[in-house]
């Protein structure tokens, strides 16, 4: 029988599922060792695996409950497995572990909390409110494949060598070295001074930290690694990245982030590349 091949476990606001091919089709030709500092759900990260492309790969990110479920798959797998195969599609268990404060669980019990408040809440998304507690009502699915073994072990397997940190995107200029690709999807500027971006946990990513990203990016290409950055097309990000070494592509991409429909449908992003 053929191993499932791996997936994302979660779904992240941000997303990259739809811009798959956009990404894969700019990749670079060859490279050592993968990273991507602005993990979310991972979205390339399996695509890269799946497609065979992956050897040592470098994940981050700066969500430290994020970070522990995959943590927590990688090293308890079938303990997270069983967990989630005891819990009811219902609405007072999910008010119930909702309450629960994730940092008094073990690690596969928070893993498993997430997975499961992701995949049954309203929307699957993640949110926390000002303290950092998440707060996203009960979702109205009928069967949410909240527990799916064949991904989670899946998963669990290509994550083996990974190395998984909480850390800041800076943490890349330590960890990348010649040769190496790094992969920068940060939360995205937003279209408009009023269009207000979904948190995606306390503390935003303003135009300041756009700027930190870009010279980030500079003293990665100065240290011989190649990155690749995604963004909405806008003025600050153009100006940004308006300089070799990088170069700007633009793709049509569609997103259902935004809750207001008219910003909803066919936008513009930007994919940089310093190679
Ligand atoms: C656009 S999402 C990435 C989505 C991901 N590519 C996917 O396919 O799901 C941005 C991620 O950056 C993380 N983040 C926000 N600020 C950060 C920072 N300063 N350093 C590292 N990660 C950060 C968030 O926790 C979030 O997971």
């Amino acid at each position: 029988m053929k191993r499932p091949l791996p997936r994302p476990f979660l779904k992240w606001a941000g997303g990259k599922t739809q811009l798959l091919d956009a990404l894969m089709a700019r990749m670079p030709a060859a490279f050592r060792a993968y990273h991507e500092p602005f993990l979310g759900g991972g979205a390339l990260f399996f695509a890269l695996h799946r497609a065979g492309r992956l050897t040592r790969a470098f994940l981050s990110d700066s969500n430290a409950e994020l970070i522990d479920a995959y943590i927590a798959i990688r090293d308890h797998a079938e303990e997270v497995i069983a967990l989630l195969a005891g819990y009811p599609h219902d609405r007072d268990f999910y008010y119930a572990l909702r309450a629960q404060d994730p940092w008094r669980l073990s690690l596969p019990e928070r893993a498993a909390r997430m997975i499961y408040l992701n995949k049954t809440g309203y929307n699957g998304l993640y949110r926390v409110n000002r303290r950092g507690q998440f707060n996203v009502p009960f979702g109205r699915y009928k069967s949410p494949r909240y527990l799916d073994p064949d991904n989670l072990r899946a998963v669990a397997r290509a994550l083996q060598t990974a190395d998984i940190r909480h850390q800041p995107f800076e943490g890349a200029l330590e960890a990348a070295g010649t040769g190496d690709f790094v992969y920068f999807d940060p939360p995205y500027a937003p279209l408009s001074r009023t269009a207000h971006f979904t948190a995606y946990q306390a503390g935003g990513f303003g135009p300041e930290d756009q700027a930190r990203l870009r010279d980030v990016c500079l003293a990665l290409s100065d240290a011989g690694v190649q990155v690749m950055v995604s963004n909405s097309d806008v003025d600050l990000i153009r100006g940004l990245y308006a300089r070799p070494p990088f170069r700007i592509h633009r793709v049509e991409a569609r997103r259902n982030i935004n809750s207001k429909a008219s910003a909803r449908g066919k936008i513009g992003e930007l994919i940089i590349t310093n190679y």
